[in-house]
């Protein structure tokens, strides 16, 4: 059977601010009937999906397959971010695909109530914070008194186009505002001072039980939410009798599961949720795809950011000289196909 009918170029291969890989979670070892659609050639850089009459191919900067370790994904996906971000560049880390497709794993780790930090699973999120306060340790070592660096970070979550603060948890929905001097920010948004690594990671792990809880009691369910965890980095550096401030900021989000909506047979307030969930999702491909082609062609271009919150949110860090990486999760299994399908059909806009 021939693969070569039909191949789609995604993300933006080269010198590139905006990357799309693609990972390939392993099956779950119960799953009865079991059979894998998906393949990784051309080392690595395409996906085939197999279908009748012909499989199709897309291109991506990385598929990453079922045997991929966390520190090899955080690598491909973190590592040119998080270096942007200490020299003073914003930088976005997102993960898409369907509820169960592996997104919570692959930013966090296996197990969303355990301490994970010391785990060799842990994940993009965790091994973020590691590689940061790595970089910041070596600036101070280089240079010495002369450059100080303050963290600060939150953590929120939209929910059917509304924030909530998940740090300092409330049912009061937060606003976005927008001023000349620090652009888009969160009206009232709770901020902690973070030290060290362990530190970002202590919060990290209260304000996701937050993010639970909060879904427990106010029935809404947290895979239906986006959750985005944001690290603002200070610099100082003194050269002679003028002092440099340098701020970025770095975004790690969970997407909401981008299960169709047809799919899931949602009726209410599920139904609600999964058409705020598909607006926002659609939103940000078609942000994302706007910047990419701005990028590769040179041109101006409408991006836009106001449709929906998350892309509104993130209209500083994504574009310019900001670094972003989307990793798009999938499943093997011809169970998951037309999600696959999907999926692959809107990264692959990108
Ligand atoms: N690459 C992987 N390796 C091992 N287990 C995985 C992997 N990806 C997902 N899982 C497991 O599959 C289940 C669903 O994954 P999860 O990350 O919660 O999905 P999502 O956040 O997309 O809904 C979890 O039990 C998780 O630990
Ligand atoms: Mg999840």
């Amino acid at each position: 059977m021939s693969v070569k009918d039909q191949s789609f170029a995604c993300g933006d291969a080269g010198e590139n601010n905006i990357q799309v890989f693609v990972r390939i979670r392993p099956p779950s070892g119960d799953e009865p009937g079991y059979s894998r659609v998906v393949d990784v050639a051309d080392g690595g850089t395409q996906l085939i999906l197999h279908q009748e009459p012909n499989p199709r191919i897309f291109a991506f900067d990385f598929v990453a397959d079922i045997t991929s370790t966390q520190d090899a994904i955080f690598n491909r996906l973190g590592r040119k971010v998080i270096e942007n971000c200490v020299a003073g560049y914003n930088g976005t880390i997102f993960a898409y695909g369907q509820t169960g497709s592996g997104k919570t794993f692959t930013m966090l780790g296996p197990n969303e109530d355990a301490d994970n930090f010391q785990h060799e699973l842990r994940g993009v999120i965790p091994r973020s914070f590691e590689y940061l306060y790595q970089l910041i340790e070596r600036e101070k070592e280089l240079h010495g008194e002369g450059k100080q660096f303050l963290c600060k970070c939150s953590f929120l979550e939209i929910y059917n186009e509304q924030i909530f603060d998940l740090l300092e948890p409330s049912p009061t929905v937060l606003h976005l505002r927008e001023s000349l001097k620090t652009g888009v920010y969160v009206a009232g948004l709770s901020e902690k001072v973070v030290a060290d690594a362990s530190e970002a990671y202590e919060v990290l792990c209260s304000s996701w039980m937050n993010r639970k809880v909060a879904s427990t009691s106010m029935n809404r369910e947290s895979s239906r939410s986006h959750a985005v965890f944001c690290l603002q980095i200070e610099s100082k550096e003194k050269k002679g009798s003028v002092e440099h401030i340098r701020t970025s900021q770095l975004n790690l989000v969970d997407l909401a599961g981008s299960e169709r909506q047809k799919d899931t047979n949602a009726t209410g307030i599920r139904l609600k949720e999964a058409g705020s969930i598909n607006k926002s999702l659609s939103n940000l491909g078609n942000v994302i795809m706007a910047l990419v082609t701005v990028s590769r062609d040179n041109k101006k271009r409408y991006i836009p950011y106001r449709d929906s919150k998350l892309t509104f949110l993130l209209r500083d860090s994504l574009g310019g000289n900001s670094k972003t990486s989307l990793i798009a999760c999938i499943h093997p299994g011809h169970k998951c196909f037309g999600e696959t399908l999907s999926m692959l059909q809107c990264t692959c806009l990108l």
